[in-house]
């Protein structure tokens, strides 16, 4: 079958068959003056066609940096001070003289004065009293330094792949007294096949085809004559620089998304919180060390929260101080409700599951009830690689009857293996409001290490009985790390990454 081509892509073929040697793509763009990516889907064209293609290279370039182009234009030091001399004809000039007569600085001076010596145009000569430079020659002719920082007068970069030999010692001393830049760069190599070399031009059909219709041709009627170019939907587009969603907000409705396909329904509570939620209704004794100031952030304004009803406020002082209803023994100490009553940022979302508890208690529900919630907690530590002082947290219960730790670990593997994790291990841990207690942690490939993602458990009789939860009906818990679960979906080391922002990885990770 004859071969088609489009008028632009004949043109481009003409060009490559009368230059024998490859091509740079960038500049036969700029030598035809057309637009890269036009003369780019031209070649696109040929190579369907099995005439021709590209080969990409990586080229290291140089160039002069800021101090390497003042000397392309004033010189180098030493010949800035050949100058002065040449200028007044002398043959020799006291030290001291000489630098007064320059703008160079102390240092440059004594480079352009050693240079002169290396040069053998000249020598510095010390009497008592007297130090001098004196000319040796007469000519000074151009140094092989200089011929060659002319090259950059012509194009101000050059690939060092092309230095011969002699320049190579050059540009050995130049990078030496740091007058260079190194750049890299991929280029482009167009070439013909053997099959694009023979192909003569008048075997070629034109195709009337353009990519686009311009007025013109819509005036002219021109139009009519082309087909369009078809689109080839499977080449990746540009990248499209537009305000986008960031991941961990992504990341957050992903998790939405399978918790609500589980039959969870997600609920949200105060991030400044009493210590009666975050504490108390948590079977966690009042001189519990996790209450004290260096983990817990309290607040000044406002000092005092507001507590539940009064029966439920006493149901929970009872378990503290006997067991309540509980059957426990408690803590045997004497609970007070000042305690109770402090401010503070959340330490965790546990708080919000037992206000949706108490909300349970006053609304007289019965279960099952599934809920969920992801947000933002609060806790006095030191920020690492793998801690933040403010973080989020993926909490969640199930209350029902003879509910039990496998259907809690079954929630979990659940969770994690829709994310896209199967290595999930749970191990015994302990927290003060559930029993059994269990540590849940996945494997981080990228680390070769098993991550620890929080904590799970039933919750104890301690914290159930209060709000009128009793045996056989039981609550699962659940507080997991979302900027740990965020680490292995973005491949992250460094848990401070996620919001540090920079933008080449959110161009990347959003959508
Ligand atoms: N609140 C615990 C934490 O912040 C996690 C947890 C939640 C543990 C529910 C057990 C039950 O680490």
């Amino acid at each position: 079958m004859k071969i088609k081509l489009r008028k632009q892509v004949i043109d481009i073929l003409k060009v490559l068959k009368e230059k024998k040697s490859e091509y740079i793509a960038s500049e036969l763009a700029k030598e035809l003056d057309i637009d890269y990516i036009v003369l780019m889907s031209a070649i696109n064209d040929l190579k369907e066609n099995d005439l021709g293609g590209f080969k990409e290279k990586e080229v290291f370039q140089i160039s002069l940096n800021k101090e390497g182009e003042l000397y392309l234009n004033k010189g180098l030091p030493e010949r800035q001070l050949l100058e002065i001399l040449l200028n007044d004809d002398l043959t020799e000039k006291n030290m001291e003289d000489l630098q007064k007569a320059t703008n160079l600085d102390k240092k440059l001076f004594y480079i352009g004065i050693s240079n002169i010596k290396k040069n053998g145009w000249g020598v510095e000569s010390k009497a008592p009293g007297e130090h001098k430079l004196l000319l040796i020659k007469e000519e000074f002719p151009q140094t092989a330094m200089e011929l060659f920082l002319k090259k950059f007068e012509k194009s101000d970069k050059i690939d060092y792949s092309d230095l011969p030999e002699d320049d190579l010692i050059q540009f050995n001393i130049l990078n030496k007294r740091k007058l260079l830049k190194k750049t890299r760069k991929t280029q482009r190599n167009l070439f013909l096949t053997e099959k694009g070399k023979k192909i003569k031009l008048n075997e070629i059909e034109m195709l009337k085809q353009v990519s686009k219709i311009t007025p013109e041709m819509l005036s002219s009627g021109a139009w009519k004559d082309y087909d369009l170019k078809p689109f080839d939907v499977t080449k990746p587009g540009p990248l499209l620089k537009a305000g986008k969603i960031h991941p961990m907000v992504n990341l957050i409705n992903e998790i939405r998304e399978i918790f609500i396909s589980l039959g969870f329904t997600e609920i949200r509570g105060p991030i400044i919180e009493s210590a009666f939620f975050n504490f108390d209704a948590l079977f966690q004794p009042q001189d519990h060390p996790a209450r004290e100031l260096h983990d817990t952030f309290y607040l000044n304004n406002p000092k005092i929260s507001k507590l539940p009803e009064k029966d439920r406020v006493k149901a929970v002082k009872e378990t503290h101080e006997n067991g309540g209803t509980s059957g426990s023994l408690g803590w045997g100490y004497k609970w007070e409700e000042s305690i109770a009553k402090k401010t503070l940022l959340r330490t965790h979302t546990t708080a919000t599951t037992i206000r949706r508890l108490a909300q349970y208690y006053k609304n007289n529900e019965i279960p099952p009830i599934k809920v969920f919630s992801i947000d933002r907690v609060f806790r006095n530590e030191k920020v690492d690689k793998s801690h933040l002082a403010e973080f989020t947290q993926i909490e969640g219960i199930v209350v029902g009857e003879r509910v039990t730790l496998c259907d809690l670990i079954g929630v979990i593997k659940e969770f994690y293996k829709k994310m896209g994790f199967e290595k999930v291990v749970t191990r015994p841990g302990f927290f003060p409001y559930t029993e059994p207690s269990m540590e849940i942690s996945v494997y981080y490939d990228k680390l070769g290490e098993w991550l620890e993602m929080g904590g799970s458990g039933i919750f104890r009789p301690e914290v159930t009985y209060p709000w009128g939860i009793e045996n056989p009906t039981r609550v699962l818990a659940w507080g997991l790390g979302l900027e740990r679960l965020a680490m292995l979906k973005f491949g992250r080391e460094d848990i401070r990454d996620l919001y540090i922002n920079p933008i080449k990885w959110l161009r990347q990770e959003s959508y």
